[in-house]
């Protein structure tokens, strides 16, 4: 049977909360993981029961740092490291510590925020909340940018396909690559453009959301730069957020894949460029503040932590599961082959 992925691929809710949470050093946050694991999988089913209708969901990454501090299994998704920056000449894809990522959405603020609240409860003696960001659906899908983001997204079966990961991993099948950026932008500079300069910016018009002809379209759009292929997509949730009162206004950019190369090449051609020197034009109106790679593991995955049962066969099956070379810092599976975290499933209550 294939493991169950978690709810990476439905469309954005209207309201999100963007977590990221660091452990602190020296404290045992093994038992705490595994209560997590119980309560994602119960914040989850619970709201799908209570408000079928909002699209209420929680899904859960993991860092690489935190991977090799809980223990989990060895070898690790295959493309999950720590994010290196990306150094461009003008522009820079800074890299920013993250151990867990909770990305809540659903229709009702009362959800997303009540979901957050419980988390946070269970997080806080063992960690420290470092980004906390409320995304809107901004009228009709638009950034705040004023353009409609999502359009090119893949649909149907292909979101499967391009935000899962499939049969080339088989231990982490159903799992995905989740890529975060917070970008903030400078909106004076943008809106002082011409209309006609800002649908250059993007390679497409503003109002009715069409991509431009070829032989118009700059080479250094956002577009012509992320667009690498018909075979490697992602799917992409960003939403905007904004505040006045700091004077922030910004998008956080969170993408799903089945492999983080993809989103490393469409990177490369935003900030290095295409050729390099042809850097993507929306980065003059857009610095990110966060860049941060997870590893999001299957529903499955986060069933098997909480429960203290063994992990998939699969898992335990590759090579170095059983106690051959581990990476530093990792810890070794006990010979029953659990992830070494005590049961608290129950004494959490929630089963
Ligand atoms: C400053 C943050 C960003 C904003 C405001 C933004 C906004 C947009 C908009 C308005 C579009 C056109 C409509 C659409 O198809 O969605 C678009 C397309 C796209 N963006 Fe972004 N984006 C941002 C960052 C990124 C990043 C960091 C990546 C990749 C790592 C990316 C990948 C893509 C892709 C793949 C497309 C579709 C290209 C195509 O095939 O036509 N975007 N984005």
């Amino acid at each position: 049977m294939s493991p169950e992925p978690q709810n990476v691929l439905d469309y954005r809710g209207d309201n999100t909360i963007f977590l990221v949470w660091n452990f602190k050093k020296e404290q045992n946050v093994e038992a705490v993981f595994q209560r997590i694991c119980a309560l994602v999988i119960n914040l989850n089913n619970s709201g799908d029961t209570r408000f079928p209708d909002s699209g209420a969901t929680c899904v859960m990454g993991i860092g690489y740092d935190a991977w090799r501090r809980l223990g989990l299994p060895a070898p690790l998704p295959k493309e999950l490291e720590n994010f290196a920056p990306i150094i461009g000449d003008k522009h820079t894809a800074v890299s920013t510590r993250g151990d867990l990522h909770f990305h809540i959405k659903g229709s009702s603020s009362s959800i997303c925020y009540d979901m957050a609240a419980t988390l946070s409860q269970i997080l806080d003696p063992v960690a420290v909340s470092v980004e906390e960001v409320h995304g809107f659906r901004y009228w009709d899908g638009r950034s705040i940018l004023g353009f409609v983001d999502g359009t090119e997204n893949p649909k149907g079966d292909k979101r499967a396909y391009f935000g899962l990961v499939g049969d080339n991993d088989p231990a982490y099948k159903g799992g995905s690559y989740l890529f975060v950026q917070k970008y903030v932008h400078d909106l004076k500079a943008f809106k002082a453009l011409s209309l006609e300069d800002q649908e250059k910016v993007f390679g497409r018009s503003r109002d009715n959301d069409v991509e431009m002809p070829d032989d118009l379209k700059p080479s250094n759009s956002h577009i012509a730069l992320t667009n690498v292929g018909d075979d490697l997509k992602i799917i992409r949730d960003n939403l905007p957020f904004g505040n006045m009162s700091t004077n922030e206004m910004g998008t956080y950019f969170i993408a799903y894949a089945s492999t983080f190369s993809t989103v490393k090449k469409m990177l490369d051609n935003m900030f290095i460029g295409s050729p390099r020197g042809n850097y993507d034009r929306l980065l003059d109106f857009s610095t990110p503040k966060t860049g941060t790679l997870f590893f999001v593991p299957s529903s499955s995955f986060l069933k098997n932590v909480a429960s203290g049962t063994p992990a998939p066969e699969s898992v335990l099956s590759a090579p170095d599961a059983g106690g051959g070379a581990r990476e530093a810092g990792s810890r070794p599976s006990s010979g029953s082959g659990s992830l070494l975290i005590g049961s608290l499933k129950k004494e959490a209550g929630y089963e």
